[in-house]
């Protein structure tokens, strides 16, 4: 088989290293990858955004399956043109991927499918969403309707704050489109997980649990960012609260997709905030998680391509996903500054000497390669993962790896994991 990977991040790189042990995977492809991915397929400078030249590609070169890795060609309806060109795709079709490119939609379903989440309201006027946080009071969570690349949420410390960001995003703007719509909702306080599961509409196939650390900081400090590290499996998602999750979340979620005219045949990904054993949705991604499935494909004994071959076909029957005995940890190596601004194409010493760790892979998220080096290239640079027979021995191999990679100004948490040891 041909295969095509959309995306250019850690997600995309443990796609890749996973999709390539299949041994029904004969060439693998990757648009646009990046220097770890070029290392183990084929890139191609296509943006995973430009629907219509993937499309060319993957007729020209009759792909058999195409892999969407971020959200938004999804949202684009990457799939349905796709499908409509007689391809086969493995992503959320447009209609099902609103469930993550609306937050407003996503709140809607599951106050009418049930689904456990905070209370909330949705605006498009600024005096009335106003009001409503005069109402509440803090704390309170302002969310931009639409997608905006992971910064859309916002925590404000207090009620002065949530006003001035119902302002920045309706009035002045801060989002674009995307925050034409806001959420305001109830603030959650509790352990979060990340939940996600293979569908085909009808069965559900749950993926290992995991937990996402999306502070900046150690001890959950700083600005939230994409994600600075995860493991798996997360021992907060007891067998009860993944029975929960299952019950309460996925499976109204899935057959209330349907019943919309929206039938969901892809991963989802549930981000639940826990508490006192109960559960309630933070949000919803149309899309496999970044960092989480770097430790989750490190845990994957199954070949993945037959999972994903059969929900782009839409039947998961007879499916099963088998796991290694083991835990695993993505520790992230990010650029000074980020979520803010940073610097690009700082060269990325002692990659060689970790790639000659056992029970290491080394997924790059943001490199490049200029004048034969890999040099840094975004914001989360490289995801360092640990295998090992408990977490704490994972987060063990991870850090040793982080030990042997440098660059001036590198940044990652050194408590990746430290939740989990707390249990
Ligand atoms: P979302 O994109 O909606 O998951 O939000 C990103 C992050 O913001 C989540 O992973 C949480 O850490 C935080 N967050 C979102 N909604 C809430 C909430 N209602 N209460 C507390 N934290 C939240
Ligand atoms: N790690 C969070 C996300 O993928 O949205």
């Amino acid at each position: 088989m041909k295969v095509l990977v959309i995306g250019g991040g850690g997600r995309e790189h443990a796609l890749i290293w996973k999709i390539r042990q299949s041994p029904l995977v004969k060439q693998i492809f990757c648009a646009p990858g990046n220097a770890g991915i070029a290392q183990q397929a084929e890139c191609v400078a296509i943006a995973a955004d430009d629907v219509d030249k993937l499309l060319d590609f993957a007729r020209q070169q009759q792909i058999d399956l195409t892999v969407v890795g971020p959200e938004l060609p999804l949202t684009l309806g990457i799939v349905d043109r796709f499908r409509e060109a007689g391809l086969t795709i493995f992503g959320a079709g447009q209609k099902a991927a609103l469930i993550e490119g609306s937050k407003s939609f996503s709140k809607d379903l599951m106050a009418k499918y049930g689904v456990p989440t905070a209370a909330y309201g949705t605006f498009t006027d600024a005096a009335q969403a106003i009001a409503f946080i005069r109402r509440q009071g803090a704390p309170i969570v302002v969310k931009a309707d639409g997608l905006a690349a992971g910064k859309g949420v916002i925590i404000p410390r207090n009620e002065e704050e949530a006003v001035a960001a119902v302002e920045d995003i309706l009035c002045g703007g801060a989002f674009g489109d995307a925050g034409s719509r806001v959420v305001i909702e109830e603030f959650l306080e509790g352990e979060e997980a990340s939940f996600l599961a293979f569908t085909d509409g009808r069965l559900i196939l749950p993926l290992a649990s995991s937990q996402d650390h999306k502070a900046v900081y150690d001890g959950d400090s700083g600005p939230n960012t994409g994600g600075m590290g995860a493991y798996s499996p997360a021992p907060v998602v007891t067998p009860d609260i993944h029975d929960k999750i299952l019950e309460q979340v996925l499976k109204p979620t899935i057959a209330g997709m349907a019943a919309e005219g929206r039938p969901y045949s892809s991963i989802l990904y549930a981000g639940v905030m826990i508490r006192d054993g109960e559960i309630k949705v933070l949000e919803f991604n149309a899309r496999f998680g970044d960092p989480e499935t770097q430790p989750l494909l490190a845990r994957l004994k199954s070949d993945i391509v037959p999972v994903l071959l059969a929900c782009a076909r839409g039947d998961l029957s007879g499916i099963e996903l088998e796991w290694h005995d083991k835990a695993a940890v993505c520790v992230v190596m990010a650029a000074g500054g980020y979520p803010g601004t940073y610097r690009k194409g700082i060269p990325i010493e002692g990659l060689d000497a970790a790639a000659m760790l056992e029970d290491l892979m080394v997924f790059h998220a943001g490199t490049d390669e200029k004048d034969g080096r890999v040099v840094t290239a975004g914001g989360r640079v490289l995801g360092v993962t640990g295998l090992g027979t408990t977490v704490a021995d994972a987060i063990d191999k991870a850090y040793r790896g982080v030990a042997k990679i440098h660059w001036p100004e590198v940044h990652f948490r050194r408590d990746i994991g430290q939740k989990a040891l707390n249990r």
